[in-house]
């Protein structure tokens, strides 16, 4: 299993806001005023591409994005999208096995580390740290369980979205790891924490200090 969503590519979107309603996209959007204007962007996991729309609306052109899909069949649904004046380079790999000599000002990994074990989680953390420049800002978003209120329905709805990725043989994690620890190792400052859907998503912007 090497978390690509080719199989559902097509009902992803779909899927979502049945569950989520917007919150997974109310919560990713809230964070994009932060990308600021002529950057250069890493996205990794961007899915449908719809994301790259948003980005469109705030900043018609002057960005440099990198988008980094490991599904061919989201990574052509991105292509498709109207992301104006921007300069998109799609690129069709799991982020792990993506190598580049650029320093990117902002990365975006919106519900990209739950779908990882710890090692890959890891491993991808150390890279794109290193892919960012220091000052630059890292945009999170993911599922979280740190607030204990109503726990049990998260983790409910957790496990049943885990044993139908399972399912379909699509995700390998079988439980969250708890990304902030990594960047506190790293010294990252948060520049803004947000909590969506009851708490369930959690949306960082973190500041890369050195
Ligand atoms: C849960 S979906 C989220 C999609 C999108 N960010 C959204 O919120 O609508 C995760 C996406 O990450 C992609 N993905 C999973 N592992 C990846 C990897 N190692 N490198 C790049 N993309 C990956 C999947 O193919 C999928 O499109």
């Amino acid at each position: 299993m090497n978390n690509n969503y080719d199989k559902i590519a097509n009902h992803y979107d779909t899927l979502s806001r049945l569950v989520f309603f917007k919150s997974q996209v109310n919560a990713q959007v809230d964070q994009l005023h932060h990308i600021p204007k002529n950057s250069e962007v890493l996205i990794a996991g961007g899915g449908t591409g719809w994301i790259l729309e948003e980005i469109a609306k705030i900043h018609p052109g002057g960005l440099k994005i990198v988008y980094v899909e490991i599904s061919a069949k989201m990574l052509a649904l991105s292509q498709k999208r109207d992301y104006k004046n921007n300069q998109v380079e799609f690129v069709n790999l799991g982020i792990e096995n993506f190598n580049t000599d650029v320093l990117f000002d902002v990365v975006l990994t919106p519900f990209l580390f739950d779908n990882f074990a710890e090692q890959r989680a890891a491993k991808v953390f150390e890279q794109l740290n290193s892919y960012l420049r220091g000052g630059g800002q890292w945009l999170i978003v993911d599922f979280s369980l740190d607030k204990g209120v109503g726990n049990w329905w998260k983790w409910l709805l957790l496990k049943s979205m885990y044993s139908f990725f399972k399912l379909l043989g699509i995700v390998e994690a079988n439980q969250l790891i708890d990304m902030d620890p990594y960047f506190l190792n790293r010294g990252y400052q948060i520049l803004e924490q947000r909590f969506y859907y009851r708490d369930f998503i959690k949306a960082v912007i973190h500041k890369k200090i050195k």
